[in-house]
């Protein structure tokens, strides 16, 4: 399946020790099941050692955690687009707060995702910076304020404004690119709350990654759509 559907719940497996080797795996079957069982659109972020058996293994959409602005050839190390799209990604995050890029690179990135006919997903830290990422007309912009991520409250509680703003911000330039944000969103609560705030879903990770039943909270989380 090469679509990502809205409104979305993706879960990114960042680096976690919980999702190292099959265990990624073992976790995107978990995710795809509760797709299945909901009919909720839902895409994962495995880390890049495992993209090519996690697009394996399951039908749901997966996407890189980072592509690098990057053509094929003598780039030793980098992840090049065409490389995670061979292995499997419809899409990739792009500037996640825990890999920066300078806007020209995420431009870059952008467009090389459209001539691939990957999906963008491209990560802000703020209203300002996901207003001039929206110029470069991604799919998708997530906002996450760094200072959040990982935490145990909820984007949509510490900060509505960010969300709503981002929004609304980002409409203004480009109707067409959809807005998620991320950052603490543990909860079909959470989840609730970020669509009545204007966005077509969330990005997140520890809320799931970390759970000791993740299952059991993502069926809460897309309970909230
Ligand atoms: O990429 C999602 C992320 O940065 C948010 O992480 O753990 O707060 O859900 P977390």
């Amino acid at each position: 399946m090469s679509e990502l559907k809205t409104p979305v719940v993706v879960v990114n497996f960042k680096a976690y020790a919980e999702v190292d080797g099959i265990k990624a795996v073992e976790l995107a079957k978990v995710c795809e099941e509760v797709a299945k069982e909901t009919g909720v659109s839902i895409a994962v972020c495995p880390p890049v050692a495992e993209l090519g058996a996690v697009a394996r293994a399951v039908s749901i959409p997966v996407l890189s955690q980072n592509i690098d602005p990057r053509k094929p050839g003598s780039a030793t190390g980098w992840m090049t687009p065409s490389m995670v799209n061979a292995a499997g990604a419809v899409g990739s995050l792009i500037n996640h707060s825990e890999h920066r890029f300078q806007d020209e690179d995420i431009e870059q990135c952008v467009s090389m995702c459209r001539e691939l006919s990957m999906v963008p997903l491209v990560c802000a830290e703020s209203v300002d910076k996901a207003k001039r990422v929206a110029a470069f007309s991604p799919d998708f912009i997530a906002v996450e304020p760094p200072e959040l991520i990982g935490g145990d409250i909820s984007v949509t509680s510490a900060n509505p404004r960010i969300v709503s703003d981002t929004v609304d911000t980002v409409k203004s330039v480009d109707p067409k690119v959809k807005v998620l944000c991320g950052a603490g969103v543990k909860t079909g609560e959470d989840v609730r709350k970020a669509i009545e705030l204007g966005a077509e879903g969330v990005l997140l990770a520890s809320g799931v990654v970390k759970s000791k039943d993740p299952k059991k909270t993502l069926m809460d989380l897309v309970s909230g759509l």
